[in-house]
């Protein structure tokens, strides 16, 4: 998650001052703490960059660092990239850095060994610390978030070792942290080309499709429903101004809409939860699936309706949604690599109707935590969207357009 969003959202430098000291501490017997604001004279200051999205010891090499920022400077037009390139090379050497990057926080006491060459990069419930020397990277819980996300993370990669996972080197006792090898890729996002971004589409797709048929359970669809209300009623209380959202009511109404129609059983499978296009990091060899923090069971079809709505983006999602329904030979065919059917008898509309509330329940859960100050700008555009989502459902009628039979290659490109 950028470091800007999560300024936004939460007291971002005491639960990463909190985490890390405390990571060290226990790992490692540290004394010191990471304390802010770094005085001139102190102990080792960590800058931060809130584009580049890293967080580092003043003096780091810019070549080190501009690994790091690689994924930033990167972009398909050549003009924004040219531009990146520059900022990057800027912001990470003196004496602009001075200025672009800043020091935020400090070592109080000389780091444990190797410690002063690491690279932080901040999560939304952990902080991924690159140790590029050992090329390893250790993913910590931050302080305040729930455990369930890292969990998850641990879980599916012992569940499931066939995925293409980085796998687990080594976690704490506590599932607090954990260490997987690092990789030096990019995300789908940032190649150019289309057949390869095609290919390695391909390759993911197929991944989780295994991992859906491996899974697979018929589920009761009010129960499935009524867990993922109870889920979002959690949001009440725990996140402040939350009732203001509106995204109680609608999702009670989109529980009334999964409700009617023909469908009573639902198809659930252990789901990615996040699938999209900076989700696939791709080395020469391997097109890996990462980020598994919102992984668990859900309709069949949720990780391809992320994908066809851009959920992960919810601005311009209400307009995404009526497009895929007026289209159904093409939202037919977007979903057909997951292996679960849409029919347009009804049951689609309770289909989307399941996807948005179990979208809802994540994006609630994402912006619950200790430190949390307000929903964020995630969870408010997303009840935006949502309320618009559901307005649209409950006054939609099938088209007539019937879906065009599918040929066995389709839907997967
Ligand atoms: N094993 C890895 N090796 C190198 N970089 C990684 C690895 N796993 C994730 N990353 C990079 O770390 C960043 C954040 O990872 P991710 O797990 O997707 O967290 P977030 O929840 O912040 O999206 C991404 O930019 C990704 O490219
Ligand atoms: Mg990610």
């Amino acid at each position: 998650m950028k470091l800007s969003s999560l300024l936004q959202r939460e007291e971002f430098w005491c639960a990463f001052s909190e985490t890390i000291s405390d990571y060290l501490a226990s790992r490692f017997c540290w004394q010191g703490r990471i304390e802010r604001p770094a005085s001139a004279h102190a102990g080792l200051p960590l800058r931060a960059n809130i584009h580049t999205n890293l967080i580092y010891p003043s003096g780091m090499a810019g070549t080190v660092l501009r690994r790091f920022a690689r994924e930033y400077a990167v972009d398909r037009q050549p003009l924004k990239r040219i531009a990146r390139q520059a900022y990057v090379t800027a912001a990470l050497s003196p004496p602009f850095e001075w200025f672009l990057s800043r020091r935020y926080l400090q070592y109080t006491a000389p780091p444990p060994a190797n410690a002063d060459s690491w690279v932080y990069l901040p999560g939304n419930h952990s902080i991924r610390v690159m140790d590029w020397q050992r090329e390893v990277c250790h993913i910590v819980r931050k302080k305040g978030c729930s455990k369930h996300f890292l969990e998850a993370e641990i879980d599916v990669r012992s569940r499931f070792p066939w995925l293409p996972i980085p796998p687990l080197n080594a976690k704490g006792a506590d599932n607090s942290w954990f260490e997987e090898p690092m990789l030096h890729g990019l995300p789908l996002a940032r190649l150019s080309g289309s057949d390869e971004i095609d290919a390695r589409w391909q390759d993911a797709r197929s991944s989780l499709a295994k991992l859906y048929a491996q899974t697979r359970k018929e589920r009761s669809l009010r129960e499935h429903c009524d867990k993922q209300l109870i889920s979002i009623s959690a949001g009440c209380g725990k996140i402040p101004h939350f009732d203001e959202l509106g995204v109680l009511p609608a999702a009670q109404r989109l529980s009334h809409l999964a409700a009617a129609g023909p469908l009573q059983q639902i198809e659930v499978c252990q789901t990615h939860g996040d699938f999209n296009p900076s989700n696939v990091l791709c080395t020469e060899e391997t097109t890996w699936i990462i980020d598994w923090e919102y992984s668990q069971e859900r309709s069949r079809i949720h990780d391809a309706l992320i994908f066809v709505l851009r959920a992960w983006h919810p601005p311009g999602m209400a307009d995404r949604l009526r497009h895929a329904l007026n289209h159904p030979t093409e939202l037919t065919k977007a979903v057909q690599w997951t292996g679960a059917e849409l029919n347009f008898d009804g049951s689609h509309r309770q289909q989307l109707a399941v996807f948005l509330l179990e979208e809802t329940a994540t994006f609630v859960n994402e912006a619950i935590g200790e430190g949390v100050l307000s929903p964020g700008p995630a969870l408010s555009t997303f009840s935006k969207e949502l309320t618009a989502c559901v307005a649209y459902l409950s006054a939609y009628k099938s088209p007539t357009q019937k879906p065009q039979p599918l040929t066995p290659a389709a839907g997967l490109s």
